[in-house]
């Protein structure tokens, strides 16, 4: 490996991209970022810069864009790739399914020719828990079988197999595919997090901002399936835990180069009420909820065994469920509008 190699991170202005960025950073890399902001906002590259103490690269474009791929690339000198960019909101796919194929697959192949054109064959992909589908049972190992359940699930599920193919073609593909619980949380500094437009789809978003009294009260989804309390049991995961298994997956990528695909969970579980009651200690803010319905396409219980990231990247979460809300938390309550 040379000194600070220099990673690419397509969709890195985001949520998950923004924190693996600063992680990065502090592991001796260089990191560059290609990012549209079609579901953020630039002004996150100041907060990086902040946070860094020196200015982060960005490059203004569409992964779409495959001969713009092979150019920034070519320019920077890329190491490898960690391929964020995509749409993630799973009712929105259900509404407009080609949206989510033409950017999810779209962006996948257009990047995959852009990086062999440049030579670049190490990549890092944002994969999903939702891949398994609803699972026979828990925890989760890798080697359970795959479903989908609406075109966001298919497309991340069809990423993967496009990656597999590559790696037949030519096996001098180095692939990492990593399966994501459910991130939450934010970094420590406030500075940066998780910025949804509009109403939130998933339960930390939306919590922190009934707390923040953005709204009336949380929508618990059925408080009568299989689990101990009723509600859904979900692997929370902090972003700053994935951010360094990034981190772990890119060196293992440069350093041994097997290819990988693993999931990034903590192993545990917890409902839905015990985050509500965790996120109230720890914000000492209240958050009044209702028993609604069950949410169509939710499954009662979804965590992983994280045993295979710990053996391959010598990665494991350390963070606890009072963590990922006390820091939710200060970034909710530091930027009530996130960063607008
Ligand atoms: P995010 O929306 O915050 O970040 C995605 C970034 O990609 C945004 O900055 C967006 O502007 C950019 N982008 C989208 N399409 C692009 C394109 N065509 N060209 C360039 N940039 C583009 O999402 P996130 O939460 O950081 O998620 C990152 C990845 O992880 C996504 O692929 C998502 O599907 C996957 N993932 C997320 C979660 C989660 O709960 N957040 C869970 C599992 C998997
Ligand atoms: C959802 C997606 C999944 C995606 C993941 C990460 C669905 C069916 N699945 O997972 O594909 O990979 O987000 O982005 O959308 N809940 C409430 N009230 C709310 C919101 C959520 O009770 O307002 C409950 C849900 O029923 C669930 C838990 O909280 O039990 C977690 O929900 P959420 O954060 O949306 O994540 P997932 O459903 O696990």
């Amino acid at each position: 490996m040379t000194a600070n190699p220099s990673i690419l991170l397509t969709g890195g202005a985001g949520f998950i991209g923004s924190h693996t960025c600063l992680a990065l950073c502090a592991a001796g890399f260089e990191p560059v970022i290609l990012d549209n902001f079609s579901n953020s906002s630039p002004a996150v590259l100041e907060r990086l810069q902040r946070l860094r103490g020196q200015a982060v690269v960005c490059e203004r474009g569409d992964v779409g864009d495959t001969a713009l791929v092979q150019t920034v690339i070519e320019r920077h000198g890329i190491a490898a790739v960690i391929h964020f960019a995509g749409f993630k909101a799973v009712g929105e796919s259900v509404a407009k399914p080609l949206k989510y194929y033409a950017n999810n697959l779209g962006g996948m192949v257009s990047l995959l020719q852009g990086m062999d054109a440049a030579g670049c064959r190490t990549l890092v992909f944002s994969s999903s828990a939702t891949v398994y589908g609803d699972p026979a049972s828990v925890p989760i190992t890798e080697d359970f079988p795959r479903s989908h359940t609406n075109p966001y699930g298919h497309s991340k599920l069809v990423g993967e197999d496009i990656m597999a193919a590559m790696r037949i073609a030519n096996p001098a593909w180095r692939m990492g595919v990593l399966r994501y619980f459910n991130p939450v949380g934010a970094h420590p500094s406030g500075l940066i997090g998780e910025d949804p437009l509009g109403i939130p789809d998933n339960l930390m978003p939306y919590v922190t901002q009934v707390a923040v009294g953005q709204r009336p009260h949380l929508n618990v989804y059925g408080n009568d399936y299989a689990t101990p309390d009723g509600t859904g049991v979900r692997d929370y995961i902090h972003v700053q835990d994935l951010a360094a298994g990034h981190v772990a997956a890119v060196q293992a990528l440069l350093g041994r180069g097997e290819s990988f695909t693993v999931n990034l969970g903590t192993g545990r579980g917890h409902s839905v009420l015990e985050v509500v009651h965790a996120f109230e200690q720890n914000s000492g803010r209240p958050v009044p909820y209702q028993i609604a319905p069950r949410r169509p396409g939710d499954v009662a219980q979804c965590y992983a065994n994280p045993a295979l990231a710990h053996r391959l990247l010598g990665w494991q979460a350390h963070h606890t469920l009072d963590d990922m809300c006390a820091d939710a938390w200060r970034w909710q309550s530091q930027n009530p509008s996130g960063y607008r």
